[in-house]
């Protein structure tokens, strides 16, 4: 086998609350007068909440405290929770859990890498609360994407190097943490054009011919 670890990125991997944290900084955009649209939601992928809420307020007129964009951040976790609430074990797709399946009866250890706080909850609300071997996520780390923290704890979660594990996600920031890190990684989803990515997924199950050999 190519790979001990795979280890996953959550939002837009796993699943597609990509699309849920668009619709609470665009809600939160349109509160306070700021343009923001599907382009400028791109680059939020990856990057943590607070650098997501810098990254808005590039468009924004006017200064704000850092208590005014505390307030504001948490008023954007608070429409995405709410569009979380919602989520439920229909939000895994089969061809997910099926390749997640395959890898673990391959021998793989399968953890996860996400920047999310709220990584623990979505992966319970999906079912996949028990499932990995490890989760490494934003309470666990100082830094985010493009820093290879995340993925680095990840790999030392589940005892393995960076060289024995390869790195799955939908964000540029997150291959170029992964290459940071010294790990090998796959693009999918929106990080596909990203020419720096070892491998380009046209679906989560091409990881079974790249893994399993
Ligand atoms: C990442 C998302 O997984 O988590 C980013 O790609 C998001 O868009 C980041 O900003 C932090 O998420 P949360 O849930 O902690 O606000
Ligand atoms: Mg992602």
């Amino acid at each position: 086998m190519l790979y001990k670890g795979i280890i996953f990125d959550l939002d837009g991997v796993i699943c597609h609350t990509d699309k849920y944290h668009y619709k609470a900084w665009k809600k939160l955009a349109d509160q306070i007068g700021v343009y923001f649209d599907r382009t400028i939601n791109n680059r939020l992928r990856g990057v943590s909440r607070m650098e997501s809420l810098e990254i808005i307020l590039e468009n924004y007129d006017g200064e704000l405290t850092d208590d005014e964009k505390k307030t504001l951040a948490e008023q954007k976790n608070n429409y995405y929770r709410e569009l979380l609430n919602n989520m439920s074990r229909a939000d895994l797709s089969d061809e997910v859990y099926d390749t997640l399946i395959a890898l673990r009866q391959a021998g793989c250890k399968l953890a996860i890498g996400s920047s999310s706080k709220n990584a623990g909850f979505i992966l319970k609300k999906i079912g996949l609360g028990e499932f990995f071997d490890a989760v490494s996520d934003g309470n666990n780390i100082s830094h985010s994407k493009p820093d290879p923290e995340v993925f680095l704890k990840a790999a030392e979660y589940i005892n393995l190097a960076p060289a024995e594990c390869l790195v799955v996600e939908d964000a540029e920031s997150g291959i170029e943490a992964a290459i940071n890190g010294g790990f090998d990684s796959a693009a999918i989803g929106d990080a596909v054009n990203c020419v720096k990515a070892m491998y380009t997924l046209r679906s989560i199950e091409d990881l079974k011919e790249i893994v399993i050999i």
